[in-house]
Order: C-alpha cells, then structure tokens, then sequence
C-alpha cells in the first residue's frame, strides 16, 4: 500500500486489529495518562514550585516600596556609567525586584540558605524573569506584585535576562544576582 494510490482493501478501518498495533496504542494511551497525572503530582510534589502569589500593586507602589528597601540596605554600587545599587537585605526578609525597559533594578545580593520572599513588578511592559543557570522563569507583569518564595543553595553569581520580547533593549536587559554565604 501507497500514500499514494488508494487503499487495495477500501474498508481498510475495519480490518482486524494486529497484535503490535494493539500493544502500541496500549503502550502510547499508558504514557499519556502518566504524562498527564505528572502535572498535578508535581505541581504538589515538585520542588520546583516557587509559589503563585499575585497582588494588584500600582507601579508608584512598587517603586517605593522597592526604593525603601535600597535607602535601607544599600550596601555597594556597580556598573559603568549607569551605577546599580547592590541591596543586602537581611534574611528572610521581603525584597523587591524592579523590571523595566531595559534594565532591573536593584542588583540583590542574598544569603544561601536563607528564605526570601521575592517580589517582581514591571514597571511599564511585560518583561520575564529568567535566572541562569537556574530553571526559573516567571513573567513579570506591570501593575501585579508576584511574590516567589525562595532559598537559594549555593553561593555565587547568578545571571538575570529578561526572557520576554520587550522591544528594541530587549537582548540588553541582563542583570546579577549575589548568593553569597
Ligand atoms: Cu524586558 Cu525583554
């Protein structure tokens, strides 16, 4: 038989059904299931899980609350012409995040094994959050405060890209984020 040329038995759905067919369908119907039954397990189980909290926050908010936080644990500036704050909070602490076109403000630097409560907010378009070589990527939306609740693991540099179109700056929207002991 050709894809081509028609079928030489025209009723070809009702032939009998071969044993490896039947196996496979079995095989293939099985892993679906499985495939399926994983979201919910992990979603509960995973710990990949960083939380799905989202309050309706006001940039202006935002931008203050965010402020608030470097005036208070500012502890270093980096960068060339355009100096970033490097914010220390303490730990366990609320610290915020700010993405705009094309930058996220402050830097943060924060202690391994620690719990943190981590707020993003755009302050204009939606940009995404994306932390390397960690698996995380949130999306970060104007007028919503997401909250991610994380412990980072293991001391060192770790590097931020925004990881949502965001225009001609996009590709140039990266930061750092500190893990220090
Ligand atoms: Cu911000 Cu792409």
């Amino acid at each position: 038989m050709s894809a081509i040329e028609p079928p030489v038995q025209r009723v070809w759905w009702k032939q009998p059904l071969d044993r490896a067919e039947l196996l496979w369908i079995i095989l293939a119907l099985a892993w679906c299931l499985i495939m399926f039954f994983m979201m919910p397990y992990w979603h509960l189980y995973g710990k990949q899980d960083l939380g799905s909290e989202a309050y309706r926050m006001s940039p202006d908010d935002y931008a203050k609350l965010t402020e608030a936080m470097v005036t208070k644990y500012k502890v270093r500036e980096e960068g060339g012409d355009q100096k970033v704050p490097v914010v220390h909070p303490p730990a366990g602490s609320d610290v915020y995040l700010i993405a705009r076109l094309w930058s996220w403000y402050p830097i943060l630097e924060l202690e391994s094994g620690k719990t943190y409560r981590l707020h993003l907010e755009s302050m204009d378009y939606l940009h995404g959050f994306s932390l390397q070589p960690e698996n995380i990527n949130i999306e970060v939306v104007p007028g919503y405060d997401r909250v991610l609740t994380i412990t980072p693991e293991h001391p060192g540099t770790y590097g931020l890209v925004c990881n949502e179109y965001c225009g001609i700056g996009h590709s140039t929207m990266t930061s750092r984020l500190y893990v220090v002991k």
